[in-house]
């Protein structure tokens, strides 16, 4: 793999983006990779529901798309080496996990260990770990009484939630919120919070390790 993030006088890097449904924040990455915020190009778009929006997204801009689930692959150890070998063979050199529900395999998190990052709509580590994901989070920000909701940016290890994060933004919760207000006060501020954060990533502003 390319030391891309290695100095200031970077080659675009080679972005792959996973997705599990709508797609709305790989959407707002791959408009900041075309419009140059993010200096990436996309080359790859890895899936594991094949009826997820956000296959159109990535085929509408020409990224090549690849299907990769329990289905195609129903031995874990076998879906783990198809998508690493997915990724190795389209050269890529970064991952962002945007919306992708399955946890990565154990080779392919170390093959690209501090190269793959995840948007998580949760403050970490209060709410991350297994079974915190969509409600869930915003359920257990209003019943602790909590003051702040928000989004985090991490790298991906093997545990769920876990990896050093990077980037977070807090989002205060107002009297009357709900799960759904909450939620989607969260959402609307995950886009800017991603494309920055890669924005950073990929000029060497941020040390991986
Ligand atoms: C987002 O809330 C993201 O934080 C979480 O999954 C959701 C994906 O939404 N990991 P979208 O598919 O990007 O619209």
């Amino acid at each position: 793999m390319r030391d891309v993030l290695a100095s200031a006088d970077v080659t675009a890097m080679r972005l792959a983006l996973f997705a599990s449904h709508g797609g709305t924040n790989l959407q707002a990455i791959l408009d900041a990779c075309v419009d140059g915020t993010i200096k990436a190009e996309p080359v790859l778009m890895i899936g594991n529901n094949s009826k997820a929006t956000a296959f159109e997204r990535a085929r509408k801009l020409g990224i090549k798309t690849v299907h990769l689930s329990s289905h195609t692959h129903p031995d874990p150890n076998d879906l783990d080496g198809a998508t690493l070998a997915a990724l190795q063979g389209a050269s890529v050199d970064f991952v962002a996990l945007a919306g992708y529900m399955k946890k990565l395999g154990p080779k392919t998190v170390d093959a690209f260990r501090n190269r793959i990052v995840n948007i998580h709509p949760g403050l970490l580590p209060e709410y991350g770990g297994p079974g915190m994901y969509g409600r869930a989070i915003y359920e257990k920000v209003l019943t602790t009484g909590a003051s702040e909701a928000g989004a985090t940016i991490h790298l991906v290890d093997e545990q769920y939630d876990h990896g050093r994060v990077l980037a977070e933004r807090r989002v205060a919760v107002l009297e009357g919120d709900t799960p759904q207000s909450l939620e989607q006060r969260v959402r609307s501020v995950e886009h800017a919070l991603y494309v920055d954060t890669l924005r950073r990533i990929a000029e060497g502003e941020v040390v991986l390790g």
